[in-house]
């Protein structure tokens, strides 16, 4: 212990302690955009430290994805073209397909051994896309599918509206959220009624009640049931009204991580259309509702981008579980056969109401 340590220990001053976040990231599908965003036109992601090429195959029409950077001499290969369902490589043509394997060298007479790049696992699933990322590199896990959204299906509800918010911290932060019902009033201007929380598997879920300054008028309630599948895919149903209208609403706060110091939201939102307006009114009515609720998010960010990492927070009696969702979101930094049953058993958790 320091000497300014010990000082402050005799004044029992709380001493925060923040541990260097471990090189290592969540195990699990991460969305890296919507069903729109891919085509045959190559796209560059940057998640997981480092740059990864995505693309539609010609033929197939499936999404693929590996990593950007081209074994040959380094040129990213988002910046080639799709021929085919391959990648081809804007320096010296090279092509390689979903699994990142070299299928094609025009100058060649044999493929190199050696020419393999990491391949991601892709899935198109509810209007996005999404990457399975494991630390150990095992192929998914399948009760940890993301669950269908029967909504983005049907007929009655727009698509989603996306956008991509970059945060300059450790995606940890963002989690927390989910336990943390005494910042739905001071940061989201939200009157909580109701709030408790439910652990189950991958799954973490925050059932909440109350009125909102922005997103409902005046007192009127509004529920929202917001569930993590995994680490990195969370989305929201809320329902509540407004302008005297009940509405029902599906918002996607999904996270990739950039860097260990860095992290992308994408935002989504989805409504119920409204039969009695046109499509383009219901699609103005959800761009309304998207900045609505990127007004009520931003204020998140703003907190995010100037506070420090705390490991063990001071906690009150009227704080939500932060430890319990802390806990069960450390399950997909550890290896899969460590993880302890407890912290994938069903557990409830009620702090108001
Ligand atoms: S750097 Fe990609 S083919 Fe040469
Ligand atoms: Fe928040």
């Amino acid at each position: 212990m320091t000497a300014e340590q010990k000082l402050k220990n005799l004044s029992n001053e709380h001493i925060i302690i923040a541990s260097t976040v471990e090189d290592r990231y969540a195990r699990g599908w991460h969305v890296i955009g919507s069903h729109r965003d891919f085509s045959t036109e190559p796209k560059m992601i940057e998640c997981f430290g480092t740059r990864i090429a995505v693309w539609r195959g010609a033929e197939d029409k499936a999404v693929h994805a590996i990593n950007a950077y081209c074994p040959h001499m380094g040129a990213d290969l988002s910046k080639g073209c799709v021929s085919g369902n391959d990648i081809v490589c804007p320096f010296h043509a090279w092509s390689w397909n979903g699994d990142g394997e070299c299928t094609d060298i025009p100058y060649a007479s044999k493929i190199p051994d050696k020419a393999k790049i990491r391949g991601w696992e892709v899935l198109e699933k509810n209007g996005l896309v999404f990457l399975w990322h494991d630390h150990e590199r095992n192929p998914s896990i399948a009760e940890q599918e993301p669950r269908r959204n029967e909504d983005w299906y049907s007929e009655e509800w727009t698509d989603w509206t996306m956008t991509t918010i970059r945060i300059d911290s450790n995606c940890r932060e963002l989690v927390d959220n989910m336990a943390d019902m005494g910042h739905f009033g001071p940061v989201h201007y939200s009157k909580v009624a109701k709030f408790s929380n439910l652990q189950d598997g991958h799954t973490f879920t925050q059932f909440m009640e109350g009125g909102h300054e922005i997103l409902t008028e005046g007192d009127t309630p509004m529920t929202s049931v917001a569930v993590y599948e995994g680490p990195a895919y969370m989305t929201t149903t809320m329902t509540g009204s407004m302008n005297g209208e009940e509405t029902k609403v599906h918002l996607l706060v999904s996270h990739t991580p950039v860097t260990l110091n860095a992290f992308d939201i994408r935002f989504g939102v989805m409504m119920r259309k409204d039969p009695s307006l046109s499509e383009q009114e219901n699609q103005q009515r959800v761009e309304e509702n998207t900045r609505l609720n990127i007004e009520s998010f931003i204020q998140d960010v703003e907190i995010w981008n100037n506070k420090v990492r705390v490991d063990n927070p001071v906690l009150c009696d009227g704080d939500g579980p932060i430890n319990m969702v802390r806990k069960w979101y450390s399950q997909f930094y550890m290896d899969a056969a460590d993880v302890p049953a407890r912290l994938q058993a069903r557990k409830e958790h009620v702090t108001l109401g």
